[in-house]
């Protein structure tokens, strides 16, 4: 059954677990996703970007969200707005069934210019008191996305900051939160701790000095009621790379987020951990290897069979590390 962001993160605080947010845009990986937690017996937040919907259509999204909860009637599902960019993005996508929303206030509506506190506050403001009317829950965001190596937000083509940002950009700050979550009542928080939207987020295997675990224990230790959100959060694991350019792929060798670091991150009150890039390069990966091959083959079929296989293994892994495994 669908259930709000609030319900799920509220369960998940009292017991100690997060929940992979898993970015969806077509029916295959919606398949994938809830058979792996039917598998592990997980809750899970489906979330579609403003690119999603331009995709799929929100008739389709919504029609297949539904279809997915008949189909799998023991998994409690969100639907959720990743990164809305207005209170316009926000409300249709309530409109069309979605449970939860982002209201990224971090950025202007171009997603790419940094906003004021001011600006972000007063928006985020405005679309939690409107969703709470109708029982939709929000999530917000404090700080800016991006590299603490280079500054850079990292992706090109999606959403992310334009131009250079500072080191107090890039780390939330934790008083600034504690004023932001009491003047906006939003539900979640997401913040910025050095990670990035992609797959190039690090150039290294990361230290501290460039994924700030202790930005989230200080903005925990002043807000530990409050449910916070890892964005930027795939692992971008070795396997997958090597699945991909041993398939003919080209990535550059590049690091993500140590599955570790994020469970330490949910000892210290993140509780929903976005997770796109990972997805799209198990999907990716088992597409190159069957092209690879069996260049013979014509029918999709044969390529989404393991393409969803692979992206089932991986969202179990991540439910079974997490400890949403049997939470749903
Ligand atoms: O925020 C970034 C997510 O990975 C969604 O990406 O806007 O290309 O759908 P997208
Ligand atoms: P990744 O690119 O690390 O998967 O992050 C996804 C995300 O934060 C979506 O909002
Ligand atoms: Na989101
Ligand atoms: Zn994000």
């Amino acid at each position: 059954a669908l259930i709000t962001l609030r319900q799920l993160l509220d369960d998940a605080a009292e017991h100690g677990y997060g929940v992979p947010a898993f970015n969806i845009n077509d029916m295959e990986q919606g398949l994938a996703i809830l058979r792996a937690a039917e598998a592990c017996d997980a809750p899970v937040i489906l979330q579609a970007s403003r690119g999603a919907r331009a995709y799929a259509g929100d008739i389709m999204l919504r029609k297949m969200v539904e279809a997915l909860a008949e189909m799998f009637p023991g998994n409690h599902i969100v639907l959720h707005q990743d990164h809305g960019n207005n209170d316009a993005t926000c409300l249709s996508a309530i409109r069309h069934g979605f449970t939860s929303v982002m209201m990224d206030g971090s950025l202007k509506e171009d997603m790419k210019t940094p906003a004021s506190y001011d600006y972000n506050v007063e928006i985020t403001g405005r679309v939690t008191k409107a969703a709470h009317a109708v029982g939709a829950s929000v999530e917000g965001e404090l700080g800016v996305l991006g590299s603490l190596e280079t500054g850079e937000a990292g992706e090109e083509d999606g959403s992310g900051a334009e131009g250079k940002l500072s080191h107090d950009q890039l780390l939330t700050d934790p008083d600034q939160a504690v004023d932001f979550v009491m003047a906006t009542k939003c539900d979640a928080l997401a913040i910025a701790c050095g990670t990035s939207h992609g797959a190039y987020k690090f150039s290294r295997q990361p230290d501290g000095d460039i994924l700030s675990m202790a930005t989230i224990a200080a903005i925990h230790e002043k807000l530990p009621n409050t449910h916070l959100v890892m964005h930027g959060s795939s692992s971008v694991p070795q396997y997958l790379q090597d699945l991909i350019n041993s398939h003919g792929g080209e990535m550059p060798q590049t690091w993500g987020v140590p599955v570790e670091e994020i469970v330490r991150g949910i000892r210290m009150g993140v509780r929903k951990v976005n997770i796109d890039t990972d997805c799209r390069m198990a999907m990716t990966g088992a597409f190159r290897k069957v092209a690879a091959e069996h260049p013979k083959e014509f029918d999709p079929r044969k390529f989404m069979v393991p393409a969803m296989a692979e992206l089932e293994k991986l969202c179990r892994e991540r439910f079974e590390q997490f400890g949403t495994a049997g939470r749903s």
